[in-house]
């Protein structure tokens, strides 16, 4: 047999076996994985998404959610379970876990926590909406990015609020994405007009304080903080459908709460 020959089929074996061992031998053992009926349960686990949370998905693959989030959660022989320890969630991740994820968002990354589970430990819509909107409003050390272009700033409409509507105070809606204070002007334009009135409410929402006078710095820091809680009185902030898809995908990151029994680790 001529040299050429030799290495020609020695290609051929060497990749090959690393495509029957990395690629058709998994395909094999995954392929035919199903939902998990446990015996006391009426429905079993995992099942398809629902239109809404399927279209979330593109939503969290077109925002690059992926490049600081994974969805997996590790064996608890892996760092002495750290995962399950952080309350990532109740158990590993295992394959079946994903049969029904097209494309599965597995991730490397963990710039941010693992969301595997996340709609297990917080299934508030309003608590992932106003976090989109800014992550600062509810961890002013997040280095989340904002996702404000998936919501919309509009006039209020006859005075009715939607009910849909963030409410974030003006601190973080003034300027979607960033974070609003004004400048010296601004404030000392604003107490002359809405002083009284500011007062007023202040007393209302703390009525076991004194209140302190308007001419008062220290008192006007007060008002300052507290007017920046309040929301606008003539904008609100509305969810566009991308960011009700992308909540309700999250809402639906359950991949823990059923046991399996291949996730049972001793
Ligand atoms: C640049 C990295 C980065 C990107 C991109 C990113 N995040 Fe985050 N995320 C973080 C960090 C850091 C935290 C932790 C701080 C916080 O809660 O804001 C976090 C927290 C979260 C949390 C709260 C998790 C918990 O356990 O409380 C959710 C939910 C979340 N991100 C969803 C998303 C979604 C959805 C997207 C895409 C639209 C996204 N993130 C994009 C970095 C990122």
């Amino acid at each position: 047999m001529n040299r050429g020959l030799m290495i020609f089929l020695g290609c051929v074996l060497t990749f090959s076996s690393a495509w029957l061992g990395l690629v058709v031998l998994p395909y094999w053992q995954l392929n035919n994985e199903a939902p998990y009926q446990s015996p006391g349960s009426a429905t079993a686990y995992p099942q398809p998404p629902s239109a809404e949370v399927a279209a979330g998905g593109k939503v969290y693959q077109a925002n690059g959610c992926l490049y600081c989030h994974s969805q997996q959660v590790r064996s608890q022989h892996f760092a002495n379970g750290a995962d399950i320890a952080r309350g990532w969630g109740q158990r590993r991740n295992v394959s079946r876990d994903y049969i029904y994820d097209r494309p599965i968002l597995l991730g490397t990354m963990r710039t941010g926590p693992d969301l595997a589970a996340i709609g297990e430990r917080n299934a508030s819509p309003s608590w992932h909406h106003e976090h989109l909107f800014n992550p600062r409003s509810k961890s002013d050390w997040s280095i989340m990015p904002s996702f404000s272009y998936l919501y919309e700033r509009r006039k209020i409409e006859n005075g009715q609020r939607s009910p849909t509507a963030l409410t974030l105070g003006r601190e973080w809606t003034v300027l979607p994405g960033k974070r609003y204070r004004p400048t010296s002007e601004q404030w000392t334009a604003t107490l002359a007009a809405d002083g009284e009135k500011l007062q007023q409410l202040y007393a209302v929402a703390r009525p076991n304080q004194p209140l302190g006078s308007l001419t008062d710095p220290a008192h006007q820091d007060r008002l300052l903080t507290f007017w920046l809680a309040l929301p606008e009185e003539e904008y609100e902030i509305v969810p566009k459908p991308a960011a009700d898809q992308l909540v309700a995908y999250l809402i639906d990151l359950r991949k823990t709460s059923t046991p399996l029994p291949e996730a049972h680790e001793p």
